[in-house]
């Protein structure tokens, strides 16, 4: 158990290289199963969701494993048979190995995801579509056995665009007679990236990015390699983090299109932001004013996953933001956190609606992370507050962002990552 303790005042300057989108990652690993050949995925990050991840293709007989920045995948030993169980229960993305191992072994026994802190996440979307396609669903509890022997392409069209149901289905009809359309698809960065490596793969998909996705089923993908987008949410996180605290920081290796929300969010305040190819250049003196009203809402609207950071950027701005969470019931685990140090927020809970009144400043406290992107909110917040802040639950932060403390540090923020057991007095810390 790790905890951070952070003194806040600095401002960020310099330049960070952005690694692959976690969620990206996650998707192509499952979709490497499709192939008994070699897979490399390029400029991955070092995250314990990938390396769960990998440790579940590999509880299913593929040999998967990291040299640097590459993960090598090979799945001519994998199974239908043998997953970790207790992994799958609690890395959600697990449950997108669905559709792959349908389309290569046409039988799966998976494990139900089941909820999680941000909200009830149900799967019955990926469920009714796979039925569309003609697969037989048993439940049994805490899993499901599937058998696709009879699988075959038809027209899907799903209630809600969620990437993960998107994600599974276009992996399940990959290798499935006839045409699968998937109608009303998730359009995330994610899902264009999973049709890039199918298509790499010797797939034929077409259409990600729209709301209408064609798979036309192959008799067999080949082996690729691959490097995946980079992670908008971590370039997110670290705009929104610049834009709070002050200072002058260049992203590289971004995709800075894939961020359009977020800058029309941020225009015309006192931030500046410029793009050009793959870089994005934030300079601002730490005091912006309000953002608005923002929603959370699929692709190309703002993203839920930087919904926590942007809040924390709200609570340090001038005058009133209104926050709407749209994606997920249960996201505002953040809130209480943050007023621990100063933050004036007011939550209705029922519309899942924020109101931010803007603070001059905020003050170093004792803090929690609840998960990732609140973990991720929290250290904007300490960086930007006067005095030390104590953050617990650094293990979750650890599943989205690659030795977040180092990269920031580089940029010239306070931060240091302490043994649970083993903290120092926390002025200790930094006067040594
Ligand atoms: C969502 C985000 C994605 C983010 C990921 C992890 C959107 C559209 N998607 O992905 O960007 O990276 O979370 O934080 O913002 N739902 C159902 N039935 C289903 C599947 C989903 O009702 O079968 C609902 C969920 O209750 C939730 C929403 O759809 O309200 C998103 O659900 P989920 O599938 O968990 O997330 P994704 O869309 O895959």
């Amino acid at each position: 158990m790790y905890t951070y303790i952070v003194r806040g005042g600095n401002k960020l300057n310099g330049s960070v290289r952005l690694k692959a989108a976690k969620n990206s990652v996650l998707a192509l690993i499952a979709a490497s199963i499709l192939t008994e050949d070699d897979v490399i995925l390029k400029n991955c990050p070092d995250l314990t969701d990938i390396a769960n991840k990998l440790k579940i293709v590999n509880s299913i007989g593929a040999k998967a494993l990291c040299g640097g920045d590459d993960i090598f995948i090979n799945a001519r030993n994998a199974r239908n048979t043998g997953m970790s169980a207790e992994l799958a229960r609690t890395l959600r993305s697990s449950f997108v190995l669905l559709g792959p191992i349908l389309s290569r072994f046409k039988e799966a026994k998976i494990y139900l995801p089941g909820g999680c802190r941000i909200g009830q996440r149900p799967v019955d979307i990926h469920l009714d579509a796979l039925e569309k396609l003609n697969v037989k669903i048993t439940n049994h509890e805490t899993y499901l056995l599937c058998d696709a022997r009879e699988m075959r392409g038809s027209g899907v069209t799903f209630k809600f665009p969620s990437v993960g149901a998107t994600q599974n289905v276009m992996m399940a009809a990959v290798l499935a007679h006839g045409t699968t359309t998937i109608q009303n698809a998730a359009k995330e960065p994610e899902v264009v990236d999973l049709q890039n490596f199918l298509n790499a793969m010797g797939a034929s998909v077409a259409g990600a990015g729209t709301g209408t996705i064609e798979i036309n089923g192959v008799e067999k993908l080949h082996g690729a390699v691959y490097t995946p987008i980079s992670d908008r949410i971590v370039a997110g996180t670290l705009v929104l983090a610049a834009a709070a605290c002050g200072g002058d920081l260049t992203i590289n290796n971004a995709c800075p299109h894939h961020l359009n929300a977020l800058f029309e969010i941020l225009k015309d305040n006192y931030c500046e932001i410029e793009y050009s190819g793959d870089t994005i250049r934030v300079r601002s003196d730490g005091r912006l004013n309000a953002l608005g009203e923002i929603a959370s809402e699929p692709y190309p609207f703002f993203p839920t996953d930087l919904q926590p950071q942007l809040t924390a950027l709200a609570a340090v701005c001038l005058g009133n933001t209104g926050i709407t969470e749209k994606i997920f019931e249960n996201r505002f685990g953040h809130i209480a956190e943050l007023k621990k140090m100063g933050a004036k927020i007011y939550v209705d809970e029922r519309a899942r609606t924020a109101l931010v009144q803007g603070v001059d400043a905020l003050y170093g406290a004792e803090v929690s992370a609840c998960d990732l992107r609140c973990g991720a909110s929290l250290v904007i917040a300490a960086m930007r507050a006067k005095g030390i802040s104590v953050i617990h639950g650094v293990e979750y932060i650890d599943r989205g962002y690659e030795n977040f403390e180092m990269m920031l540090r580089g940029l010239g923020a306070d931060i240091v990552r302490v043994q649970e057991c083993k903290r120092k007095p926390l002025q200790k810390i930094f006067d040594k």
